[in-house]
């Protein structure tokens, strides 16, 4: 059994800023992450970091700029406290050796991103995440930071309680790629999950392979509500044959997008009249999408985005990259021809409930990054704001869970008296397929005591939830026919790309439900192939397809239950937002296999001010 104050699992951004803040606040850290740091999905980031650095920019103008962004269903405490620390994170990369694009002056450059209403996105190239990743990797190999790496945590070591509100989590358990073994990870002051992504769940996705949502399926599971899981960002800029991202910089630094009739869409179709290529994600893979169904796609598929005008000189200095990418996986060059491209899944703004902190409802268990909610991307996040939320939500999690002090939050997690109860009507039953399957009972129960008190023994607690893991890897490994996890996988991510895509409608989330549970009830007959121990990448697979099944779920109800068109979240039938009804997060509890849906207000009241809707236009 290993055993620290703190344990991260995953080694992005958001676990790397996490580790060094834990460490520098005389914490015993260590992270436990399935992939070495530096194959972390954060170093395929391209575009940048939002910080206010510049006179004329203030992190209130930032914050303005992600409300609206966010629909207005951001919470404006985490917006404010993302813009006002941004600043001093970038800063501080900067003074860890982050290599920064610069001026001639000297001074880190900054750029336009889609619905900024100031150039203030700071950037290494189109290659920020990349140098992001290596300059904190630095920082950790300094300090000595212990790394668990190519350990995939599978489980989560919760206490059982029947409200999940008064469970503890003491820790992880993880299979070492390496070895096979299963190992427990005892977390003496808490675990903070910073796993990242769920991309997977479709099948165009800039995410990587690994991108499976790990994190965000074993916290709902463990009892901790997902939260406005409904909302997927749909990047307008992905290349068509393989989803791989061409970063919004290209549009950032003038880059045009035309239909196949050689019409500027943007402003000639009159989707976004004022700021054309640079308006919000959402709006404008919309409109790519309205011209390849109104016939002015090209090869009834995608669109062009043409940078050569920019010269060969500036794309080189600011955009190497990209020519790279579209060489590499798009046979293209874009010094001399425009790029083919297309919306492609980039990112969840829904995850993990938490608050500033990082704390979720469940004692000592945190999440930060892209696997949290927060919430600063309300129902849809702009280009440049995930960075800063790695390092400033990162940074937070790591001090709190070493004890330091932040205050008390603003944001309640749980249910508190401002929480209604929600209901949709499904075509099938969602949740567990068996009674009683999956239920946060890794733990060793509960011991009475101080009054009735509930007290767990940490280490019984990881010890049980490691012969619970156990078991199930010796059962995946025993099995010898059966349905692969592939099969299934394909079927999952063709259904959500069919019906829970940027454009969704009734009919096809119920058929997506449907389907998704046909797909639960076949990975109920799924086995391993390979019967090997050692980087048995089948097994991890199969454990991955698991957490993508109740996420897909996750995702397909909110997304039924929510009548409403609102930044990503598009619904034929229900074309206005409404205000008046769904100024409000979803919130989503497995319910020991029986998910049940709730809502709590959007807090719009900022430090200064309130934040009051108005129409979006770009
Ligand atoms: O387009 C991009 O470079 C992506 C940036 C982001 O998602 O923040």
């Amino acid at each position: 059994m290993h055993e620290h104050d703190v344990v991260v699992v995953g080694a992005g951004g958001a676990g790397l800023r996490a580790a060094i803040a834990a460490h520098e606040e005389g914490a015993d850290v260590a992270i436990v992450t399935k992939l070495h740091p530096v194959r972390s999905h954060t170093g395929a980031a391209e575009g940048g970091i939002n910080a206010a650095l510049r006179e004329g920019d203030s992190w209130e103008k930032h914050a303005y700029d992600t409300m609206k962004g966010s629909d207005y269903l951001g919470d404006a405490p985490a917006i404010e406290t993302l813009t006002k620390d941004s600043p001093e994170e970038t800063i501080q990369l900067e003074h860890w050796g982050m290599a920064f694009s610069r001026e001639d002056d000297g001074r880190v450059s900054q750029r336009p991103f889609g619905g900024l209403s100031f150039p203030r996105t700071t950037y290494a190239g189109a290659e920020t995440g990349h140098h992001l990743l290596h300059t904190m990797y630095e920082q950790l190999v300094k300090r000595g930071i212990t790394v668990y790496d190519e350990w995939y945590v599978s489980r989560l070591a919760v206490t059982d309680h029947d409200d999940p509100e008064q469970r503890d989590c003491h820790g992880v358990v993880a299979y070492d790629i390496k070895s096979g073994n299963v190992e427990g990870f005892v977390a003496r002051n808490g675990v903070i999950l910073a796993t990242g992504g769920l991309g997977q769940v479709y099948d165009h996705t800039t995410n990587a392979v690994a991108n499976t949502g790990d994190g965000a399926a074993m916290a709902y599971r463990a009892g901790v509500p997902l939260e406005d899981m409904e909302f997927i960002q749909f990047h307008p800029t992905t290349l068509p044959s393989t989803g791989v991202l061409i970063t919004e910089g290209v549009r950032g630094e003038g880059g045009i997008l035309y239909n196949s009739e050689g019409e500027r869409f943007m402003f000639e179709r009159g989707y976004a009249n004022n700021v054309g290529e640079l308006a919000s994600r959402d709006v404008v893979a919309r409109a790519e999408l309205t011209e390849v169904n109104e016939g002015r796609g090209i090869d009834d598929d995608h669109v062009h985005l043409d940078m050569r005008h920019l010269g060969e000189e500036r794309i080189m200095d600011r955009l190497e990259n990209i020519v790279h990418l579209a060489e590499d996986f798009e046979g293209v060059d874009p010094l001399e021809e425009p790029m083919p491209v297309k919306p492609g899944q980039h990112y969840a703004m829904g995850g993990i409930e938490t608050d500033e902190n990082g704390e979720t409802c469940i004692s000592g268990l945190y999440a930060a990054g892209e696997c949290a909610c927060v919430s600063v991307h309300g129902s849809n996040r702009l280009g440049g704001n995930a960075l800063p939320e790695l390092i400033v939500f990162g940074a937070r999690a790591g001090r709190h869970a070493a004890g330091t002090d932040l205050g008390e939050a603003e944001i309640t997690t749980g249910r508190t008296e401002d929480t209604e109860p929600g209901e949709v009507e499904t075509p099938v039953a969602p949740g567990a397929v068996e009674t009683d399957e999956d239920v946060a009972a890794d733990g060793a129960g509960e011991t009475e005591a101080d009054g009735g008190a509930t007290l767990a023994d940490p280490g019984q607690t990881v010890e049980s939830a490691v012969q619970n893991e156990r078991t199930r890897v010796e059962r995946l490994l025993e099995k010898d026919e059966g349905i692969q996890q592939a099969e299934v996988r394909e079927d999952l991510q063709e259904t959500m790309t069919d019906y829970v895509n940027v454009f969704r409608n009734e009919d096809g989330l119920k058929q997506a439900l449907a389907e998704i549970r046909e797909v639960r009830e076949r990975y109920q007959d799924v086995y391993v192939n390979d019967p090997s121990r050692t980087f048995n990448t089948d097994l991890v697979q199969t454990i991955e397809m698991r957490n993508l099944i109740d996420l897909a779920e996750a995702i397909t109800l909110g997304a039924l239950a929510r009548d409403e068109f609102r930044g990503a979240h598009w619904r034929q039938e229900h074309q206005e937002r409404k205000d008046d009804e769904w100024l409000k997060h979803t919130l989503l509890s497995w319910n020991r296999g029986d998910p049940e849906l709730w809502y709590k207000p959007v807090i719009l009241e900022g430090e200064e001010k309130e934040y009051e809707p108005k129409v979006r236009s770009y």
